[in-house]
């Protein structure tokens, strides 16, 4: 076993949380040794466009794609170990385990270790030309098979179905998409826009089964040839695409004595049950603000958490309490959610569900606590301000469409 004996910070997991709490160290004055530690072989970099823009142009990586850029890493003096997992943490010996023999030692860590893609567990489901999608090179194989004509068979239409789905007719597939409930991204969406996006997805071509599942695929030659449904229907396919959620990377938490639940448990400050050890991202099991805890699995939270771990290690207090966000981009529509859109609430809609364009408002006692904009930027970055300053507008003037959100704000700032 060789022993570095470095000390400081060591953050497992070379993800966007990792890179961003890395970054946030530095810039809130820690000047002490850094160790950013992840086991795919790439630094940092962007999730979002492997299901967009990776798929429709795999061979123009734009350097924007990794979160930092150039020497970032040396000139920060953050060691990197990219391509390497660690095997083992020990938190009495303060010290994580590296395949290979090499040891680090540490006096707190961070733990961004993320997720990993759930897989599928039915008869055929090892044929070639079945894939998932959550790294780089997933997204690399798979744009490979994404030409025109090809028939692509979606399992789940969460959010890598549904974008997925936009990237493969783009890219002048036929698509068939199979999802057990009622309606495409139920989950972030709730179902009255979880059957708007169904529509969206019918009106440009995608063949959307719902309240359907998959039983087992046919292949030839150790390939994929089709999928056998629950309804009985065998669908002809060239290549499969599986999404149906991720599951928690805690395995390293959890053996060395830290409280697990799907995730590693965290306080709002990011702390989990032993005081030298953070977690962020996918894999924090966190407070939520609209009460009880969850992960979130959002690109703004892994970058925001991480932000508030490290500035919890910097000495500053610093609690962790966001409302979720995220975007999603298929087709012409560019989707953006923010707080609460699936429990019960007074629903105000902005503009017509039945086009591309509009606004929803999820209200409770007279709070906005969700809201959903529909190629409507404008409207998400007041109604941001509406909801986080928890601004009182009564449900007429919000239901009145002859004042747009951001003059509403102003409005009621004014009368106070
Ligand atoms: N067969 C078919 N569909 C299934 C099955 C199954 N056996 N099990 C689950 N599903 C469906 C769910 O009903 C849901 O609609 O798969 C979908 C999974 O959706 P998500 O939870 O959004 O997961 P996924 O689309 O795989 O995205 C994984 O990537 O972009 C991120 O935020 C996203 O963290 C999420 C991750």
């Amino acid at each position: 076993m060789t022993l570095i004996d470095r000390g400081g910070v060591i953050i497992i997991g070379a993800n966007v949380a990792g890179g961003r709490a890395a970054e946030a160290l530095r810039v809130n004055g820690y000047d002490g040794p850094i160790s950013l530690i992840g086991d795919e072989p790439s630094p940092p970099y962007e999730r979002p466009p492997l299901s967009k823009e990776m798929l429709l142009s795999p061979e123009e990586i734009p350097e924007s794609f990794f979160i930092h850029q150039g020497g970032f890493y040396g000139e920060n003096l953050i060691d990197t170990y990219f391509g390497q997992r660690v095997e083992k943490l020990d938190l009495n010996s303060k010290r994580v385990e590296l395949g290979g023999g090499t040891e680090i030692s540490c006096e707190k860590v961070i733990l961004c270790t993320g997720t990993r893609v759930r897989k599928l567990n039915v008869e055929g489901s090892s044929l070639k030309g079945i894939h998932y999608l959550r790294t780089l090179e997933d997204s690399k194989r798979l744009s490979a098979e994404l030409s025109p004509g090809k028939r692509i068979g979606l399992v789940g239409m969460g959010v890598i179905g549904a974008e997925v789905a936009a990237s493969a007719r783009k890219l002048g597939c036929e698509v068939v998409t199979v999802e057990p409930q009622k309606v495409p991204m139920a989950r972030a969406l709730g179902e009255h826009l979880g059957g708007w996006l169904a529509n969206v997805h019918r009106e440009e071509g995608v063949d959307v089964r719902l309240e359907t599942g998959i039983t087992g695929f046919d292949g030839l030659n150790g390939r994929v040839t089709a999928m056998f449904l629950t309804n009985g229907d065998r669908v002809p396919v060239d290549t499969v695409v599986v999404g149906i959620g991720v599951i928690p990377n805690d395995e390293l938490a959890k053996n060395t004595g830290l409280l697990t639940d799907n995730g590693v448990i965290v306080d709002n400050t990011t702390q989990t049950s032993n005081p030298n050890v953070f977690a962020a991202g996918d894999v924090a099991n966190s407070p939520l603000y609209y009460g009880g805890n969850g992960r979130v699995e959002t690109y703004q939270n892994a970058q925001d958490q991480a932000l508030a771990a490290a500035r919890n290690i910097a000495e500053a207090d610093a609690p962790y309490f966001k409302p979720q966000w995220f975007w999603t981009d298929q087709y012409d529509i560019n989707l953006q959610v923010l707080g609460d859109v699936t429990s019960p609430a007074e629903v105000i809609v902005r503009g017509e569900t039945d086009g591309r364009s509009f606004t929803v408002l999820h209200v409770r006692n007279k709070l906005v606590v969700g809201v959903i904009t529909v190629n409507k930027p404008k409207d998400m970055a007041s109604a941001r301000r509406i909801l986080e300053k928890r601004i009182l507008i009564s449900t007429d003037l919000l239901r009145d469409e002859t004042n747009d959100l951001r003059q509403l704000l102003k409005i009621s700032r004014q009368t106070g």
